[in-house]
């Protein structure tokens, strides 16, 4: 088969998209696929080869004019974090083309993409907890009182259709509030205000694979800084992970039973990962967001825990190839 693994994008997570990129390169089985990198950018959509050679995308049908004969796709491989690859964009059109790709359809990416939408879907149709929260459409003078008014500090502020923790904040007092809205409002033209909660944060990758829905052992992270932003995220040593995470046998069947029910009340494909609390105290479980792009950098979580289970990576890329194929 021959596989585009698309990558590249239009935010600031595109550095994060051509490292998880080169870990699907590495392991995309070659006795089964012919791959062919395809980078996005604002200006154009080439392939890059080995050499560093490029050549443009034919966008009409998706198709590489390359050294006299016609390369077309028999699936994509979306490694491409934020706007066009997770957000939709890139799913509508592969839908228009035909061509089969490892994400979730375009009306879950574009849902799941927005913070605000997805919790209030988990919240009012699932009836699971998730932090109290409200959206901002833009960054007007009156939003500090609302805030005040609506939420109780600690506080998250967060680019509402952001990833990897860019232009994310942690605000504990009033006075820090106007620079970090500004800080997210430069990266998104809406923003999540969350209320934070106090507890231990799980992360969980499902996929559906050939044969149905699978769940990946959940990791803990311990964070030593504030939480877990964007150098904890990708520095090595920073944040402790652990893969399986601490968890009783109730907590577990917990945590696996309601993000198997979201993925699939979402109608969730490929491989997603979810992020949870568990409320210190209560116990109570807060669903946090869905990541359908997850990660797949040397630091990334998915790896670790499809590791974890005893499988190679290689052999679980093969099987969301062949679930977006069937
Ligand atoms: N948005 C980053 C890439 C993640 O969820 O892993
Ligand atoms: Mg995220």
């Amino acid at each position: 088969k021959t596989i585009a693994l698309v990558t590249g994008g239009f935010t600031g997570e595109s550095v994060i998209s051509l490292k998880s990129a080169a870990v699907i390169g590495r392991n995309l089985d070659p006795e089964k696929f012919d791959v062919y990198k395809i980078i996005i950018t604002p200006e154009s959509w080439y392939y890059e080869d080995e050499n560093g050679g490029k050549y443009e995308i034919n966008k009409n049908d998706f198709s590489l004019a390359l050294n006299g004969a016609v390369v077309r796709f028999d699936c994509v491989f979306i490694g491409l974090h934020g706007s066009p690859g997770e957000d939709g964009k890139l799913q509508g059109y592969f839908d228009m083309l035909n061509i089969p790709y490892t994400t979730c359809d375009a009306l879950t990416s574009a849902i799941t993409m927005n913070k605000g939408y997805t919790k209030a879907i988990v919240q009012d149709i699932l009836e699971l907890h998730v932090a109290k929260s409200i959206q901002l459409f833009s960054n007007s003078g009156d939003n500090v009182a609302r805030i005040n008014e609506n939420l109780r500090f600690p506080l998250f502020v967060k680019p509402n259709n952001g990833g990897s923790s860019i232009g994310m904040s942690k605000v504990k007092t009033e006075a820090e509030l106007p620079e970090a809205l500004a800080k997210a409002f430069k990266e998104d033209s809406q923003v999540l205000v969350e209320e934070f909660i106090s507890g231990r944060e799980f992360t969980i990758g499902i996929y559906r694979g050939a044969q149905g829905i699978g769940v990946l052992p959940a990791t803990e992270i311990v964070s030593s800084k504030e939480f877990f932003d964007f150098e904890a995220k990708y520095t090595t040593g920073v944040t402790e992970e652990i893969t399986p995470g601490r968890m009783t046998p109730e907590e577990k069947q917990s945590v696996e039973k309601i993000a198997r029910l979201v993925f699939e009340k979402l109608n969730c494909k490929g491989i997603t990962r979810m992020d949870y609390i568990l409320e210190e105290g209560t116990g109570n479980l807060y669903f946090i967001e869905i990541n359908t792009v997850p990660g797949q950098t040397e630091n990334s979580l998915i790896p670790q825990q499809v590791r974890a289970t005893g499988r190679t990576i290689q052999d679980f890329y093969t099987e969301l190839i062949e679930a977006a194929l069937y």
